[in-house]
């Protein structure tokens, strides 16, 4: 060991010593903790305080803490940023403590989630939001939408990211592999199906990753700031930008630590224009929440994906069948084959008489198993296929003119032989 290594280590112990003895009370609540906790205390990541045990608090008040052994803290962490605000600024504890007695959780909306919705708007510029209960949850969900719009797998993260316990995250860059962060279980995961890495800042890599176009957003904080702060260099948001639009890939800012930036976040003081933007922690003044924004461009996709069945799609639908009846009837006459198309929608039907039926009677007096046999099967080794028991053509959003014009080809061919070969039944 060299000398300044020697030193650090003789200096670590003298302090993790006077530690120890200022802080008899943590040291025993973490012991008794071991009882309680797999990690001893609520999670895991709070064993690794510096002292050799974590401090236990009693009570934090604006910028100071007290500890359980009754000393006193300037709290430059602040809960990681949870309590940016500030612990217990009076505004925060009087609505909390509103809420609380108008009662905490009722799977319901409040009034009030329409002012918050309007002013998440005004300060981050994105017109649509979702709440989760952690910043790791609204990544997740904006990962999730992201693959639903692009059906794509692969989330892009750049190497030092810290995104909370988003499985995709947790991954490196060693010898230019993408690989699992130390310390990290894979999990049964196998991380390069859904992840890649690159370094901060390194356009060529960028636009590397996203050239093969499976990639469905890149997840990144636009100034890195859980691996020592990293400051995007000049034009590489840009080039993020371009290279995620250029190539259909969605863009997510994490901006639950960059938040400090300013009331809009990183976003806000920059003018970032993302496809999705991540905000936790200090949002909700210590109360722990995710939220996630989304664009306009996001939203119409999202709705495309999960509202199949909209205006649009009907008129779409519609206007298929109509087409698709308008000519089935005309191939009809033409073959003087007297029978009657009917069109509801998106579903037509033909019936073997000329006028349309008015009661059940009247339909089974003109169904014609043996007919309706010879067109079912006809059709089907015509690539038609025809829904059984009647003879209805239902149409989807992705039914195209093309389709509608294929039946009305085998329609055409099925009156022409008919009527050669003299089966056409006589109009009732
Ligand atoms: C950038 C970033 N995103 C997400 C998270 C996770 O936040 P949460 O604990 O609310 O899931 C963290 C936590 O520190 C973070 O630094």
């Amino acid at each position: 060991m060299d000398t300044a290594a020697a030193i650090l280590e003789e200096l670590i112990g003298r302090e993790q010593a006077a530690y120890a003895r200022l802080h008899p009370r943590s040291r025993r609540d973490f012991e008794d903790g071991q009882r309680h906790y797999l990690y001893g205390a609520p999670s895991h990541w709070m064993r690794r305080w510096a002292g050799g045990f974590p401090l236990y608090g009693r009570a934090a008040r604006g910028a100071h803490l007290t500890c359980v052994d009754g000393l006193e803290y300037v709290d430059f962490c602040l809960g990681d940023t949870g309590a940016m605000c500030g612990h217990g600024p009076p505004a925060v504890t009087s609505a909390v403590a509103g809420q609380l007695e108008r009662g905490a959780t009722t799977m319901l909306p409040t009034e009030d989630a329409g002012w918050v919705g309007g002013e998440l708007t005004r300060r981050f510029g994105l017109p649509y939001w979702g709440f989760t209960t952690s910043a790791s949850d609204a990544n997740r969900a904006a990962i999730r939408i992201s693959r639903m719009i692009t059906g794509r797998a692969k989330v892009l993260v750049f190497n030092g990211c810290y995104h909370g316990s988003v499985e995709e995250a947790h991954v490196a860059l060693r010898g230019g592999q993408t690989v699992l962060r130390n310390g990290i279980h894979p999990n049964a995961v196998d991380h390069r199906q859904v992840s890649r890495v690159i370094e901060f800042n390194d356009v060529a890599a960028l636009d590397e990753a996203l050239a093969t176009r499976d990639v469905a957003c890149v997840l990144a904080e636009p100034f890195m700031t859980n691996f020592g702060m990293i400051a995007p260099q000049p034009g590489f948001l840009d080039a993020l930008r371009e290279a995620t639009r250029r190539t259909g890939t969605l863009l997510v800012l994490d901006e639950t630590h960059t938040f400090s930036s300013g009331p809009g976040g990183y976003t806000g003081a920059h003018g970032l224009k993302p496809d999705f933007l991540v905000v936790g922690k200090s949002i909700g003044g210590g109360i722990p929440v995710g939220l996630y924004g989304a664009s306009e461009a996001v939203a119409q996709a999202l709705w495309a994906v999960v509202h199949v069945l909209t205006r649009d799609a009907f008129d779409h639908m519609a206007q298929v069948a109509r087409g698709l009846a308008q000519q089935a009837r005309t191939v009809l006459s033409r073959h003087g084959v007297p029978w009657s198309v009917i069109q509801l929608g998106a579903r037509a039907e033909m019936l073997f008489s000329a006028a349309a039926p008015a009661n059940a009677t009247e339909v089974a007096r003109v169904r014609q198993d043996a007919l309706e046999a010879l067109l079912h099967v006809y059709f089907m080794n015509r690539g038609v296929l025809v829904t059984p028991f009647h003879c209805m053509m239902l149409t989807c959003p992705a039914t195209l003119e093309s389709d509608a014009q294929r039946f009305v080809t085998v329609l055409d061919g099925f009156c022409s032989e008919l009527a050669r070969r003299g089966a056409v039944s006589a109009p009732r």
